[in-house]
């Protein structure tokens, strides 16, 4: 099991404490869509400001060109002390005579947001200057952005050269749930996967195959994988480059862990109020497209989740937020929150979907990690992790 310092190893009291948080959030017309990163992250910025500390918090949103307004962290600090009842404070970038000044008179449990650490071209380069001019903010450094440490970047690993560095609460907390599904998952073990592209998830399924007793797929990547197995379908989400790889992948002797749908969910048209109509897989109609799995698919995925050991969710089945095409969703989040199984979750669809029909609180774990978290089940080593290693094997 890794091993990592804690807050516990450290005395924040009186000191300034750099978190690298993961606060990237959907801005739905400027303003915080779905918040649950921040109320993830936020347990640990408080307690650092009850044991005095002066935090700062750095983190990225979205995949800016540069410094761009649009990507402001500003509504998530407005969001923050909504949640938190505390001010905290936007600074108006990452480091320089601005930031240097604002921290200047700040006193034990004041609060910090640094501006978003990917308006500085440096950060995903890992620039040295750029990790030492953030280390040179703080006496510590706690990687709580568990969604992030997938990312060798300045912000997540690059400042771990400088400032003795520290796991936070929710980055442990990731690490051990989603380390029992890796180390040792109660069987039998199911994966779920959805979304819309099976290129994103490839490989995933790749290294996860080996692994589990059954992958469950749907959503918008069933598609390319019933297309491989020769099946019509007719105007829905195809990869068509990917085909020979997923046909490899199916005909493979792992590939007989991989559960497709036999019924699906075509719309006549890719619009919310389009005309519903269940169909066998086999039997695709050549005008209309799949926007969810059938009845049949998700009980028969119910099952397999109800009689899991450990399932493992990452992805949608269906466009779950338009009503006629949610079912094989729902039924396949019912599902999981009433299995027995450890259960944990990935990916912010997931989670949103999750939320959407009011079964969050009914998981063994929700991850606020997408990319990050699958990586991890992947068994790849993430350079975060291998940042904080570095600090517990050196004390
Ligand atoms: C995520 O949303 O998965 C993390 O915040 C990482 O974001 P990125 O994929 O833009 O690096």
């Amino acid at each position: 099991m890794t091993a990592f310092l804690t807050l516990d190893d450290i005395d924040v009291s009186g000191a300034r404490v750099l978190v690298r948080s993961d606060l990237n959030v959907p801005l739905e017309d400027g303003a915080v869509g779905d918040d649950f990163r921040i109320r993830s992250s936020l347990p640990t910025i408080t307690r650092l400001r009850n044991d005095g500390a002066i935090v700062i918090v750095a983190s990225h949103l979205g995949r800016p060109e540069g410094r761009d307004p649009q990507f402001s962290l500003a509504p998530v600090a407005e969001h923050m002390v909504e949640l938190a009842g505390y001010p905290v404070t936007q600074l108006p970038g990452v480091y320089g005579p601005e930031v240097d000044n604002a921290l200047a008179g700040a006193e034990p449990g004041d609060v910090f947001l640094l501006e978003n650490t990917r308006f500085e071209p440096g950060e995903k380069k890992n620039d040295p200057e750029l990790a030492a001019a953030l280390a040179g903010l703080a006496d510590y450094f706690v990687l709580d952005a568990f969604g992030s440490a997938h990312r060798a970047h300045a912000s997540t690993v690059g400042v771990a050269d400088h400032i003795t560095s520290v796991a936070g609460p929710l980055l442990a907390a990731e690490v051990a749930a989603l380390g029992a599904l890796l180390e040792d998952p109660p069987r039998p073990y199911v994966v779920v996967l959805g979304g819309a592209k099976v290129s994103d998830k490839l490989g995933v399924m790749k290294s996860l195959l080996p692994k589990v007793d059954a992958m469950l797929v749907g959503g918008g990547m069933c598609f390319t994988l019933l297309a491989a197995q020769g099946y019509k379908i007719g105007e829905s989400l195809l990869e068509e480059d990917m085909m020979d790889e997923v046909g490899e992948l199916l005909a493979s002797e792992r590939g007989s862990r991989i559960s497709l749908p036999t019924d699906i969910v075509v719309a006549d048209r890719f619009a919310e109020d389009a005309t519903a109509t269940v169909v066998p897989a086999t039997d695709m109609p050549a005008e209309g497209l799949g926007l969810d799995i059938g009845p049949d698919s998700a009980e028969q995925f119910a099952r397999a989740i109800a009689e899991a050991g450990s399932v493992f969710w990452n992805g949608p089945m269906g466009v779950f937020e338009w009503e006629s095409f949610r079912a094989g969703t729902e039924t396949v989040a019912t599902a999981f929150a009433a299995s027995p199984a450890l259960t944990v979750a990935g990916g912010g669809d997931s989670v949103a979907a999750l939320r959407s029909f009011g079964l969050e609180g009914e998981i063994s774990h929700v991850s606020t990690g997408g990319g990050a978290g699958l990586e991890f089940l992947e068994g790849d080593s993430l350079p975060g992790l291998v940042a904080l290693e570095r600090w517990a094997n050196d004390a």
